[in-house]
């Protein structure tokens, strides 16, 4: 789309250019201009899915046949900053593990900044994997850091909402956060070459983890909220990222409560930006999490 119309703007322009050329009395042949576009203007006029420039949700991978980087690329943003291929030999405070495990409420990972007191305003392309565990070779999140969650498991897809310190996750404590998916302007995501795997969404046999494709997330602010979307479901698109400015209150609804932690089924949302009164279907709470 965006291709089309910039191909029409091109041939107006030469079409004007040409005419006023004719309607010079003495014509004259000018110098054909000479090429002053230089690399990073090459850069900013392509597109993501031109040529060497992959559209980061459509890089596919079984979990143990990951490249150490899924975005090496040097197009655009890129090339990631992190890496995908994480193992005991990368987790610890210095990680920059960018694959992230979504599993169950005492087992799942957050992106969060890799430098300390960052700002998701500015480290978004670069955040890095913190998980509940360190069995993923991350990051770890503090015990403690998490002080309240609610997870739900719906037919179209599995949603967490959370409370959290944001020092737990690297981010400075003013940051009020924002929204991170695999998407962004140029396809490339955020993180650039970030990329999700669960056991527990229905893609998965309960066991294997299998890359969740379509997911969305904010964080800051004292709290959290990550929805992973099933591959098998392409329409409604649940895991929209359309509304970024508004947070997990309006995205992701749910009731979770500071001091609580809950684990639910749930039938679906309607799709963002849709409501009507119907709640949450079934909820059961579960205190013993231990983070
Ligand atoms: C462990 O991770 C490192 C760093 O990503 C990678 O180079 C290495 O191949 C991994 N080892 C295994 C067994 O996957
Ligand atoms: C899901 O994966 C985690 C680690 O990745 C593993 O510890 C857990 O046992 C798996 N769950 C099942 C039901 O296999
Ligand atoms: C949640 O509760 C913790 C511990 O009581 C508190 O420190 C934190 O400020 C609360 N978070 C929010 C967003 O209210």
């Amino acid at each position: 789309m965006r291709s089309t119309n910039l191909l029409v703007a091109g041939l107006v322009a030469a079409v004007h250019s040409f005419t006023f050329v004719f309607a010079a009395e003495d014509p004259r042949i000018t110098p054909a201009p000479s090429p002053t576009v230089d690399a990073d203007e090459i850069a900013r006029r392509q597109v993501a899915g031109a040529p060497g420039t992959p559209i980061l949700s459509t890089l596919h991978y079984a979990f143990t046949d990951l490249p150490e980087q899924v975005y090496p690329f040097q197009v655009l943003r890129g090339p990631q900053f992190g890496f995908n291929r994480c193992n005991d030999t990368t987790l610890g405070p210095t990680s920059n593990c960018q694959t992230l495990i979504f599993n169950s409420p005492d087992d799942f990972c957050l992106w969060g900044s890799p430098d300390t007191n960052g700002l998701i305003g500015n480290v978004e392309a670069k955040v890095v994997a913190y998980c509940t565990k360190p069995t993923h070779g991350t990051r770890v999140i503090p015990p403690g850091a998490i002080t309240g969650l609610q997870w739900t498991k719906t037919p179209g897809y599995i949603q967490v909402r959370g409370f959290i310190n944001n020092p737990g996750i690297g981010l400075d404590p003013s940051d009020q956060g924002g929204e991170l998916d695999p998407h962004g302007a140029d396809l490339q995501g955020n993180p650039l070459g970030g990329v999700v795997y669960s056991n527990g969404t229905t893609d998965s046999d309960g066991h294997t983890l299998a890359q969740v494709f379509n997911w969305n997330t904010f964080v800051g602010g004292g709290q959290f909220c990550f929805k992973a979307c099933y591959n098998t479901i392409d329409s409604p698109d649940y895991c929209e990222n359309r509304y970024d400015l508004v947070g997990c209150d309006y995205n992701m609804p749910g009731n979770v409560q500071n001091g609580t932690f809950t684990e639910c089924d749930g039938d679906v949302q309607d799709v963002v930006g849709t409501y009507t009164s119907a709640g949450q279907s079934t909820s059961q709470s579960n205190a013993f999490y231990n983070f």
